[in-house]
């Protein structure tokens, strides 16, 4: 791809070069970094995981509502903010209202939400490269599903494998950092996801054959309304922040790399589409096999690691298929790792003063301790669960449902309010180039009353608030 910013090489092969900051060099480079960041383990392992422990079709409609009215806007907002500033995600908001309320502070919550998600990311990569090993070994295929749930099992459980993975992971990403290879995986993935795409249309092709589909049907399409409960609707919204990346600056600072001639809404809009699409495919490649192999939807984190190699076993071929499913998934969760060590990365680079070597090798001693609570959740920590919850749990929890939702209150609050319309208008049309004046004008009202609003209802309602709970 060719991008020379973000996490590209540019910043290795000088990376001190606060003043000759990078960024995408062209438009595609600029698309395909951006649903780099989005599509990830939230579509494949995320979303099937939510959508079957919530009730399914109420739970995707909640998704669908909040991907529209509060994913894009903000969205939007978070790239126009970025790219008019050209700084990390602290020194723009400095930058853009450098009087006033501590805007910043955006910042320093997105710093702690990057920690808090590739904490739990992290381990969750591990099950796929650990899932990628095994499957080129053999040992995975069944559509028993006491047997591919025993597999999962005796991998989570195990303290051992659960860190050593984790590390792998870590080492695995630290490395690519730290090479300066950003580029070629970032051209691979480029290359690779449409297999993804292809390969996911293949087992929602077969999915669909199979007894259960008519059932998996009705349970991702036909609403039971009583099972959208206000904690339902927080998860469902919390999905939609964790699926594009949003309320924690990464938008932000993947922005402060876009081309001046970037169609920033358009390119927002594409980006929305093209990871619903992943998602709803992984929806309707596991669902079927879920209701015909005998799974139940709401297996929790491990829906994806017992039902895929399921299906693969009953389809000629599907133990190299297998294979290769884990590793597209696990360079499409690359990709998204990527953009969330950026967040502080370029943080501890651009305002604390760290070459950005040594900003890569501090973010990863940071993830080794705080992701080895979660990596051993299941195992060793197993009954640490302060208030009901395994660390994994609370790490997952407290990004998605508190931090990525305040961030995008302050964000649409900063841009309704202290950045204001004209400044945001200039930036959406690319300074009058582009002649959407009404869009702005909608975008700016949404941000401005619709969307904190909503927001802030969803979550205090969501935490129980409302219900005394
Ligand atoms: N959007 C990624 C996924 O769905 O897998 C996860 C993610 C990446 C969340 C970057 C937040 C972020 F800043």
């Amino acid at each position: 791809m060719s991008t020379s910013g973000s996490s590209g090489p540019a910043h290795t092969a000088s990376p001190n070069a606060g003043a000759t900051r990078g960024g995408f060099s062209s438009g595609l480079g600029v698309l395909a970094a951006t649903l780099g960041s989005a599509v990830g383990l939230g579509n494949i392992w995320k979303f099937p995981t939510l959508t079957g422990a919530n009730g399914g079709a109420g739970f995707l409609l909640v998704y669908l509502l909040s991907t529209l009215l509060i994913g894009l806007p903000l969205m939007v907002a978070e790239i126009a903010i970025g790219r008019q500033a050209r700084a990390n995600p602290i020194s723009a908001l400095r930058q853009l209202r450098p009087h006033g309320a501590p805007w910043w502070l955006i910042g320093m919550a997105g710093m702690a939400a990057a920690f808090l998600i590739l904490s739990f990311y992290s381990e969750v990569v591990a099950w796929v490269f650990a899932y990628v090993a095994k499957a080129l070994t053999g040992g995975l295929l069944s559509s028993d599903p006491a047997q591919t749930q025993a597999s999962f099992d005796a991998l989570v459980t195990d303290p051992v494998q659960s860190l050593v993975w984790q590390w792998v992971v870590l080492a695995f990403i630290g490395g690519i950092l730290l090479l300066g290879v950003t580029r070629g995986i970032e051209a691979a993935t480029k290359k690779l996801m449409p297999l993804l795409f292809l390969l996911l249309l293949l087992l929602c092709g077969y999915s669909l054959t199979l007894p259960g589909r008519a059932q998996a049907l009705a349970f991702l399409f036909a609403p039971e309304w009583h099972k959208i409960t206000p904690a339902v609707v927080l998860t469902a919204m919390g999905l939609a922040f964790f699926k594009l990346s949003i309320g924690m600056g990464t938008m932000m600072t993947y922005g402060s790399y876009f081309t001046a001639s970037q169609n920033i809404p358009a390119t927002a809009t594409r980006v929305m589409l093209a990871d619903l699409s992943v998602s709803l495919l992984a929806g309707m490649a596991i669902f079927p096999a879920v209701f015909s192999f005998g799974f139940t939807p709401s297996a929790g984190p491990a829906l994806v690691f017992i039902t895929i190699p399921a299906v693969f076993a009953q389809i000629p071929g599907g133990q190299v298929l297998l294979a290769v499913f884990f590793i597209l998934t696990a360079i499409a969760a690359t990709g998204a790792m990527l953009s969330l060590m950026e967040v502080p990365v370029v943080i501890l680079h651009e305002r604390w003063g760290l070459t950005r070597p040594r900003a890569t090798l501090l973010t990863l001693l940071v993830l080794v301790l705080l992701g080895a609570g979660c990596a051993l959740s299941q195992s060793t920590l197993a009954q640490f669960r302060p208030g009901g919850r395994t660390l994994f749990d609370w790490a997952d929890h407290l990004s998605s449902n508190l931090l990525l939702p305040a961030g995008g209150i302050a964000i649409a609050l900063f841009v309704g309010w202290a950045w204001g319309e004209r400044a945001f208008a200039a930036q959406l049309s690319n300074h009058g180039e582009l002649g959407n004046r009404a869009l702005a004008r909608l975008l700016c009202l949404l941000l401005r009353w619709v969307t904190p609003a909503l927001i802030l209802l969803v979550m205090l309602a969501g935490l129980g608030v409302f219900s005394g709970a």
